[in-house]
């Protein structure tokens, strides 16, 4: 079974590009290989994904790259990401250039900036380790890292420029500084998270919405569990409108993000699942019904709190993500 990648439906952004609505994650975190996310890559290929959410912090861009050797490149729309260690003016060129050689291509469909701080962490650190370098978000800093974004434009490196776990004050204060404009914003997004007035406001900017852990994530490392977190693919009404239409509640997940307007972008290196996960935006719509039962299901349960990017002891993770309308200093 394979879907044929014409019939996918597509976004069209600011630019006028048109964008697969769903695409592959390919963050294996601590379970699935380098070499396991490559094999997803090229099985996904075979079963009709053209558009990948790429890394380098996901350490695998140049396995995916070989994957991707020798297939029409414009079939494709490839996202990558800046670290956070690569923020400084001098690094942002060089690095996203590995990201393209790495890759196997000459230009970035979509060019994001993964996290607004620069603070780094060692991967697979505690939640509660903490960077002795780690900083609040500076606008100014924020904004030379952007100018050199856009500068990747002007070299025809990449095709657009985009922002990954940011919020409304944050893209406020871009939107009113950029030369060019964010086309997308990736974003936690999954029923039992839904950001409205985030969601509202980039549709409102033009900003396509891209929705990470689409599924909630189910199997994401303990580290980013906390006691309180709920599991969406569990909720009563995923559960019965699943049962409703023979799919697993992953599924219902991945219709419901591909309906409401975001593009979800689920990890899975299961064929059988990634393959129901395309096949979920190309057949057997949610009804109104199931869209608004869903809506009503949100819990505000962000799973990706980010506490390891905090910049001072006694700070909690909402600090992040400026909760109260205001960039925390
Ligand atoms: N910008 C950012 O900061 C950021 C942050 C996080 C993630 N991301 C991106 O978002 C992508 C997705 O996030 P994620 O992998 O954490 O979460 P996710 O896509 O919500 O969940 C993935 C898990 O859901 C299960 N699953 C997937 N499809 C399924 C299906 N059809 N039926 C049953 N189970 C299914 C799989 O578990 P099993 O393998 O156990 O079946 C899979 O490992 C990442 O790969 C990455 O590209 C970006």
């Amino acid at each position: 079974m394979s879907v044929d990648p014409a019939v996918v439906p597509q976004w069209r952004l600011s630019s006028g590009a048109l964008v697969p609505a769903i695409g592959l994650g390919t963050f294996g975190s601590d379970r699935v290989s380098a070499e396991e996310v490559a094999q997803a890559v090229s099985g996904a290929l075979e079963v009709g994904y053209r558009h990948f959410d790429c890394a380098a912090v996901y350490g695998n861009e140049d396995r995916i790259g070989q994957v991707l050797q020798g297939f029409p490149r414009e079939q494709l729309w490839l996202t990558s990401k800046l670290w956070n260690d690569k923020h400084a003016r001098d690094d942002i060129v060089p690095t996203c250039q590995k990201s393209l050689a790495d890759l196997r291509t000459d230009y970035l469909d979509l060019y994001l900036v993964h996290w607004p701080f620069p603070n780094v962490h060692a991967p697979g650190a505690h939640v509660d380790s903490r960077s002795p370098d780690a900083r609040p978000y500076v606008h100014e800093e924020f904004m030379e890292t952007w100018r050199q974004m856009e500068d990747l434009v002007d070299r025809g490196l990449v095709r657009h420029i985009g922002t990954s776990n940011t919020t409304i004050p944050k893209l406020q204060l871009l939107l009113r500084d950029a030369r060019i404009a964010p086309a997308a914003n990736e974003m936690e997004l999954h029923p039992h998270f839904q950001q409205p007035e985030l969601f509202d406001y980039v549709l409102a900017q033009g900003i396509q919405p891209i929705g990470f852990c689409p599924i909630g994530s189910p199997t994401r490392p303990d580290r980013d569990r906390t006691p309180d977190d709920s599991v969406d693919i569990e909720d009563p009404v995923m559960v019965a409108i699943a049962r409703d239409h023979g799919v697993h509640p992953a599924v219902i997940c991945v219709k419901w993000a591909a309906q409401r307007g975001q593009i979800p972008i689920p990890f899975s290196n299961r064929r059988n699942e990634y393959e129901a996960n395309l096949e979920a935006v190309v057949s057997d719509p949610l009804t109104e019904a199931e869209m608004r039962a869903i809506a009503g299901i949100d819990r505000d349960n962000r799973l990706i709190k980010g506490q390891v990017f905090l910049w001072r002891a006694g700070q909690s993770w909402e600090d992040l993500w400026d909760i109260d309308g205001a960039i925390a200093s």
